[in-house]
Order: C-alpha cells, then sequence, then structure tokens
C-alpha cells in the first residue's frame, strides 16, 4: 500500500466506484451498506445459479411448457442460464472489487450504475423463484436431492472461502473501537466457521459407501428413443438408442381415425404441432385429437424436420451428415414397427397411452400387441385406466406401477416413478423388497450418479449415450474415508487462519508504533480500511 495512485488501485478504484480521484467526503456508513448488498446479491446469485445448474436435468420440461404456451419453440432454459451466468459473475467480480478495495485501504463508494443493475439482477432472481414455486414447484425437490451429490465439495469450497476471507474479519477485529464491537464480530465469526467446520456431520449422501458395496449400474430405458441423437419417437431414435445398450424403449401411444395405434407424445392443443409439420401439409385445419387423421395421413407428415431446426438439445452439430440426411426423412412410427424391433432385439417396451377413449383405446392397443408376435413378458403395461381387463387378456405382460401402494395392493413388483418421488431409503427399502424401481427422467451425471449409489434398477433417460459410457459414478468414498478427509480440511483451515491472524497483528502493531512515531494521521487513518468496522 506505498503508492497513493498505483495502477491497480486507479483501476480498481474506477471499476467499483468510478472516482478516479481519492474525493474525501465521508459517506463510510452508506458504502458499508452498498458493500453488504454487494455481498448479500453475490450470495443470491450464486444460490439461484446453482439452482439452475441442478435443474438443467428438467429443462425439457421448461421449453415443453414454453412451447404449449407459445406454440413457438425457443430455449428458455439456455436463456434463463445464459442471464443467471452473467449476473452471477458480475456480482462475483464486483465483490472481488470490493474486497480488492478494502485490501487496498481505499474507499467503498459503489457507483450507480452498479446500484441499478444490482437491483435488476435481484429482481430477475426474484422474478425466477417466483416462477419456480408458482409454475414449476415439484422442482423443489430435485435441489435438496442435490445436495446429497454436492454437500461435500461445497462444504470444502466454504472452508476454502472462509480461510480466505478471515484476514478481512480478523483486520476489521482488530480495528474494532469498542470491547461490544470486537465481541460481536468474534462471535459471529466463531458460530459462522462452527457451522462451516461441522455441517459434515450432517452431510448424508448415497455414495458415502464403501466401493465394494456399489450396486450394479442401473439399466437405461431410452426415453422416446434417443432424443438427443435423433428426433424423438422415430424409428431413427429407437435404432440410435440400441446403440447405446438399453433394455427398454420409452414411448407414448395414441390411436388414428382408423384404429391404428402410432407414436407421438404431445396430445391436446399440442397435438402434432411440435414435431411435425402439419402446419405445411394441412394449413387450414387444426387437429385436438388422435382420431383427426388417419394412419394414411399421418405417414404423409414429417417427423424429423423440426428436429434440425430447432436442435431442442443443442445436440445437432454432433449429428453426421448422414445422420442429418435420415433424421430428416423420418416419419410417425406405428406401435406395431417399434414391436416388430424390439420383439427382434430382445428389449421392452414401456408407454403411456394418451387416451380420449380408454377402453376403447386401450382394447385396441392390447390386440395390436398380442397379434404383433411379440412375447409379453417384454410388454411393461403402464396405463393405469383399464389394468383389470389388461391382466385378464393379457397375463403375460409385466405391469407396472405408478405409486407404491397401488403396487402393493396389487401384488406387482414394478414401480415407475419421478425421480424425486422416492428417498434413497426408500429406494433402498424397495429394492431390499425385491421391488423393481424404474425412475424418469434422468439426464445429468450427478443425478444418475446419486441413484446408482441409491440402487435403482433402471433410470428412463434422454442421455443414453453419456450414460453408457459411464464406468463408475462420479464419486464413491468410504464414510471413514470422508470423515479423514473433511476433518484434514478443517484443520488445515484452522491453522492457516491462526497463521493469518497471528500476521495480522503482528503488522497492526507495527503500523501503531509508526504512526505514533510520525504523529502523521492524515494519510492511514481517515482511509476506509474495513467495511467490517462497526459504525460505533
Ligand atoms: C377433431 O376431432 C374432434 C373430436 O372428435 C372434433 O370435434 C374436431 O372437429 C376434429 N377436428 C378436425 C379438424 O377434424
Ligand atoms: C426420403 O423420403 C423421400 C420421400 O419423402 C424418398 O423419396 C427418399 O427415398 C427418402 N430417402 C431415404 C434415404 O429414405
Ligand atoms: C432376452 O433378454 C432377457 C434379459 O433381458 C434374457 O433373460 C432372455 O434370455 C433374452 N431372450 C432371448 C431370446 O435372447
Ligand atoms: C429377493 O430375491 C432374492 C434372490 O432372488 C431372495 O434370496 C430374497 O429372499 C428375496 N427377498 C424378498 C424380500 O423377497
Amino acid at each position: 500500500m506505498s503508492q497513493e495512485n498505483s495502477c491497480c488501485r486507479v483501476c480498481s478504484r474506477g471499476l467499483y466506484s468510478c472516482h478516479w480521484r481519492d474525493s474525501s467526503s465521508n459517506k463510510r456508513k452508506q458504502a458499508r451498506c452498498w458493500f453488504s448488498v454487494v455481498s448479500l446479491a453475490s450470495l443470491l446469485s450464486l444460490c439461484w445459479m446453482y439452482i439452475c445448474l441442478v435443474t438443467f436435468n428438467d429443462r425439457e420440461d421448461v421449453n415443453w411448457q414454453g412451447f404449449t404456451k407459445l406454440k413457438r419453440w425457443v430455449n428458455w432454459f439456455m436463456v434463463v442460464i445464459i442471464i443467471s451466468a452473467v449476473l452471477t459473475s458480475y456480482c462475483i467480480l464486483l465483490l472481488l472489487f470490493a474486497l480488492f478495495q478494502v485490501a487496498l485501504g481505499e474507499r467503498l463508494d459503489l457507483h450507480w450504475l452498479h446500484k441499478i443493475f444490482l437491483f435488476f439482477g435481484v429482481i430477475f432472481v426474484a422474478f425466477g423463484i417466483t416462477g419456480i414455486s408458482l409454475q414449476w414447484q415439484q422442482e423443489w425437490p430435485t435441489v435438496p436431492l442435490s445436495l446429497q451429490a454436492t454437500a461435500p465439495f461445497l462444504q470444502f469450497g466454504a472452508v476454502g472461502a472462509l480461510t480466505l476471507l478471515s484476514s478481512f474479519v480478523f483486520h476489521g477485529f482488530d480495528r474494532a473501537k469498542t470491547a461490544g464491537s470486537k465481541a460481536l464480530i468474534a462471535s459471529a465469526f466463531v458460530v459462522v466457521s462452527a457451522a462451516i467446520f461441522l455441517c459434515p456431520l450432517f452431510i448424508q449422501s448415497p455414495c458415502l459407501i464403501a466401493p465394494s458395496d456399489l450396486p450394479d449400474k442401473p439399466k437405461l430405458i431410452g426415453h422416446r428413443g434417443a432424443p438427443m441423437l435423433a428426433p424423438e419417437n422415430t424409428m431413427m431414435s429407437f435404432d440410435r438408442s440400441i446403440a447405446c445398450g438399453v433394455t427398454a424403449f420409452e414411448t407414448d401411444v395414441q390411436l388414428s381415425k382408423d384404429r391404428i395405434p402410432f407414436l407421438m407424445h404431445d396430445s391436446g392443443s399440442d397435438f402434432l404441432m411440435r414435431t411435425t409439420n402439419v402446419k405445411e401439409k394441412f394449413p387450414d385445419k387444426r387437429f385436438s385429437h388422435s382420431a383427426n387423421l388417419t394412419w394414411e395421413e399421418l405417414q404423409r407428415l414429417n417427423a424429423g424436420e423440426w428436429f434440425l431446426k430447432t436442435d431442442p438439445f443443442r445436440s445437432v452439430s454432433q449429428l453426421t451428415e448422414e445422420e442429418k440426411e435420415t433424421a430428416k426423412n423420418q416419419s410417425i412410427p406405428s406401435l406395431l414397427q417399434l414391436l416388430v424391433l424390439a420383439q427382434q432385439r430382445n428389449i421392452s417396451v414401456i408407454f403411456d397411452l394418451y387416451s380420449p377413449n380408454q377402453e376403447g383405446d386401450t382394447n385396441d392397443t392390447v390386440s395390436t400387441i398380442l397379434d404383433s408376435g411379440i412375447d409379453p413378458s417384454l410388454i411393461l403395461w403402464l396405463p393405469p385406466a383399464e389394468r383389470d381387463t389388461v391382466i385378464l387378456t393379457a397375463p403375460g405382460f409385466i405391469q407396472v406401477y405408478k405409486s407404491e401402494t397401488k403396487m402393493f395392493d396389487k401384488g406387482g413388483n414394478h414401480l415407475n416413478v419421478k425421480y424425486s418421488n422416492l428417498s434413497t431409503e426408500k429406494i433402498r427399502e424397495l429394492r431390499r423388497k425385491n421391488v423393481t424401481v424404474n425412475l424418469w427422467v434422468v439426464n445429468d451425471r450427478w443425478l444418475f450418479s446419486l441413484l446408482w449409489c441409491a440402487g435403482v434398477s433402471s433410470v428412463t433417460t434422454n442421455s443414453c449415450h453419456q450414460f453408457q459410457a459411464m464406468e463408475h459414478p462420479d464419486w464413491v468414498m468410504a464414510h471413514g474415508r470422508y470423515n479423514t478427509i473433511w476433518i484434514i480440511v478443517d484443520a488445515l483451515s484452522c491453522l492457516i487462519m491462526t497463521g493469518l491472524y497471528i500476521c495480522q497483528r503482528k503488522t497492526h502493531r507495527l503500523c501503531h508504533r509508526r504512526e505514533r512515531q510520525s504523529n502523521n494521521t492524515s494519510a492511514w487513518n481517515e482511509k476506509e480500511l474495513s467495511p467490517f468496522l462497526p459504525t460505533g
């Protein structure tokens, strides 16, 4: 802190407060207040970024919701992620500059432009959180679930940050004038440190097990095929999912006017709009019903061009030219086509039935399956509506349930639920009872790893090609080993902080002596040395 206007000093001052020259008006209190705002905004934006990253697994939900409302495909989730990333980097940089200012002994006036940006940032995050709470409530359980995968690393990060920031706290402590404020700083610091140091005592994760106890890798079920590698619910998509070793095809069935079961997810007012060129082929008609078109008419639609145009998973660039040509030429497949492929490859089929006419559609679907000659034990029957009839007409099908109580009532042993609806303890309990547990839709590595550790039987996924390549979960650690690691990390941090504190006291005393000797109080004392200084 020698030169009054060294380069980095001016730089930091300019970027944070836009005071290129050192003015000396006294607004310390306000400046300190804004420093707290910057810190809180950084923390808030980090938390928000974390939420965005862990809900990335379900980005398709958001984009699909957007489509059903606006009838236009936009990658909304990516837009939110990019804005959030910019906002988070901005807040963190601002905080770093603030700390830099403190370290340089500069004043902490925040420029008004930063105040406005911060205000918009906070509003954006508030909107995001309200949006999730109102429109996407079922997503909240993903956040605590993700902590089972990330908490050990977040704790190491927090210990690191605490160690780095401790010198600023010690600085504030030394310069505090009254015993009361010293006690306040010390007790706040001790409480926060204790919480950070000891939280591993409360961390639970299915991956804290001996590597030898790791269950088998979950089997993969292709969600509408391999929708990142080919347009969903097309024969190309199912072909590509075979290449990633899936044990079952997941799909969606509806019936045409002439009672042919075909594969299409969207129904109601969105029917055919997202994944086909229905607007081009039938410009003046609006179909809201699978029985609006005959099988012959459905086959005239293209079910692949949309994939290349909208690139829903930002994965089209990974396709070869030949694959792009094939994708461009896909039509809507019938259920029969899929059954033939499944029988050839000995792969199971599980599907939802989007049916406005439960009884008739169920009967026609079951007879299509029985007539196809497929081994009935390859059919995982999921639609609950006419289950009792199906059990009578097709006793060979495997019955899969969406709720645990229903399953036990009917004496079944196959369960298919959303990944966040079962706790890891519950998964283990069900597996001990020999229940086959399939969870949907699992797309990100951290989630797959966690469920692997928990021991699920299979997952429905968009990312079969990524999971196929995984040989281990992202991490598995014996409990004892984790305890050793976090205790060592905590101890190291304590040592470093003690060292920093001793250094701090020494320089502090040295400064005091010099000040007294030179009797020149103007250069140092007027300056803002610490935002942690109590106001008194
Ligand atoms: C589609 O089917 C529904 C229900 O049967 C009917 O009300 C509607 O008019 C049909 N739309 C077209 C374009 O045929
Ligand atoms: C693509 O479709 C067109 C007609 O829609 C057909 O003439 C052509 O043979 C198809 N190409 C391939 C590679 O299937
Ligand atoms: C089909 O796969 C199952 C296991 O997934 C296996 O038990 C069975 O023997 C296979 N059948 C044929 C005909 O390969
Ligand atoms: C689960 O299956 C295993 C082997 O198939 C068997 O030994 C065990 O008794 C079964 N457990 C229950 C609760 O049925």
